[in-house]
């Protein structure tokens, strides 16, 4: 990879060793996969942040570090509500350490909003074109697909390293060539709602890292479109989608494409369903919604919902915190039920699903990594099949 005078001082160690080592991350990663150049970002979203992913490794990886971040620069979720830990029955000793990561990152100039879904809360953090350096699967495939911008699948070090330098390597779907859609899925169903995680898990495990091209029924919201892409980076590994006179549109070397030479994949409403039927969750002890983090809209929905109902299991509701800290009369209506608004953390990356045997979520990509990375069973369910399954009414 091609660095410039500058880049190549600060490779060398002119500039302290903190930049270097991200410097020899960003150049070790660009000629692996053979990037040009680096190119400048407007924003990065750092994964590593729980410590339970993370471990005393990592804290002491992050620790070391000085300096301070070039680019707005936001974190994705922790292992615990920075709060409310005790609540959610985290140890003090888990929590010590989760603290310890998150002051090591404030100390490197990072905001401490810890959420997947940082351009619910910053709309300016990502635009059309713009390059990004993000790490969360579901928000690198919201900002490639729904916001137009252009970014790989970070790892917590290299998004981290970018923030620190303020550019990344040039490659991958930074390029239009890798932004041509591969598959065409023809969904013969009107969907709403959870359909659209159960239409993730589905398309993600048949296309794996393919850049699917949607034709569906009817306009999806975008929570709904968050809820799409987060099960396909789950279940598969996709990046990029587009979604048919929806999403922006595929870079104008696919107008010169056949179309016929796209895979196609059709999906009917009976293999929706049969995810909902395969995954059944009303015998779970945990209901736990916003994966990826709920949006005002899914929180006002929730509210809805819960009015009038008192929870007889666990409901947790998982949002960013500068949401839940706007909107505190929301978060007192869907509390008075009895659930718990949660916030800086969710129900895969805290450690405190593991005391559970059965969580029900409403999110495809939750459905796909709750019992890998939680150790436990996962049910699956509409928005409103998972509060009836865990509610009475007054
Ligand atoms: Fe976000 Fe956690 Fe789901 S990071 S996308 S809520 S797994």
């Amino acid at each position: 990879m091609y660095i410039s005078q500058d880049e190549e001082r600060i490779y060398q160690g002119e500039r302290g060793e903190s930049l270097r080592r991200a410097m020899e991350i960003l150049v070790a990663l660009g000629d692996i996969f053979d990037a040009e150049k680096l190119v400048s970002i407007k924003s990065a979203q750092i994964a590593g942040v729980s410590f339970k992913n993370i471990g005393d490794a990592g804290l002491e990886w992050i620790s070391d570090l000085e300096g301070k971040v070039v680019v707005p620069a936001i974190l994705n979720p922790a292992g615990m509500d920075l709060l409310r830990w005790k609540e959610m029955k985290i140890n003090e000793s888990f929590a010590g350490k989760q603290k310890a990561t998150i002051d090591a990152y404030r100390r490197l100039g990072i905001e401490i909003d810890c959420t997947c879904t940082p351009y619910q809360i910053y709309p300016d953090i990502a635009g059309p074109g713009d390059h990004l350096a993000w790490s969360e699967s579901s928000a690198v495939s919201y900002a490639n697909s729904v916001i137009g911008a252009r970014t790989n699948r970070e790892g917590g070090p290299s998004a981290l390293a970018a923030a620190l330098i303020g550019k990344t390597p040039y490659f991958g779907y930074h390029l239009d060539r890798n932004r041509i859609p591969t598959h065409c899925i023809r969904v013969k169903a009107d969907l709403k709602d959870s359909d659209f995680g159960a239409l993730g898990f589905l398309v993600g495990g048949m296309v794996k890292d393919g850049v699917p091209l949607f034709r569906l029924q009817r306009r999806p919201t975008p929570d709904e479109l968050k809820s799409l892409g987060a099960a396909m980076a789950a279940s598969g590994s996709v990046a990029l989608y587009y979604v048919e006179e929806v999403t922006p549109t595929p870079p104008a070397a696919f107008g010169k494409m056949e179309n016929s030479k796209l895979e196609k994949i059709s999906i009917d409403r009976k293999q929706v369903d049969e995810v909902y039927e395969k995954y059944p969750g009303t015998d779970a002890e945990i209901v736990a919604l916003g994966c990826p983090h709920c949006s005002l809209s899914e929180l006002n929905s929730i509210a809805e919902l819960l009015d009038g109902k008192k929870v007889k299991k666990q409901l947790w509701v998982c949002t960013a915190r500068k949401i839940a800290n706007a909107h505190p009369e929301l978060v007192e209506r869907i509390e008075r039920s009895g659930a718990k608004v949660i916030c800086d953390t969710c129900m895969v990356v805290s450690p405190a699903s593991e005391r559970y045997r059965k969580m029900m979520v409403n999110s495809g990509k939750a459905l796909a990594y709750i019992p890998g990375l939680c150790g436990i069973k996962a049910g699956f369910g509409s928005t409103k099949e998972c509060i009836k399954a865990v509610t009475w009414s007054d």
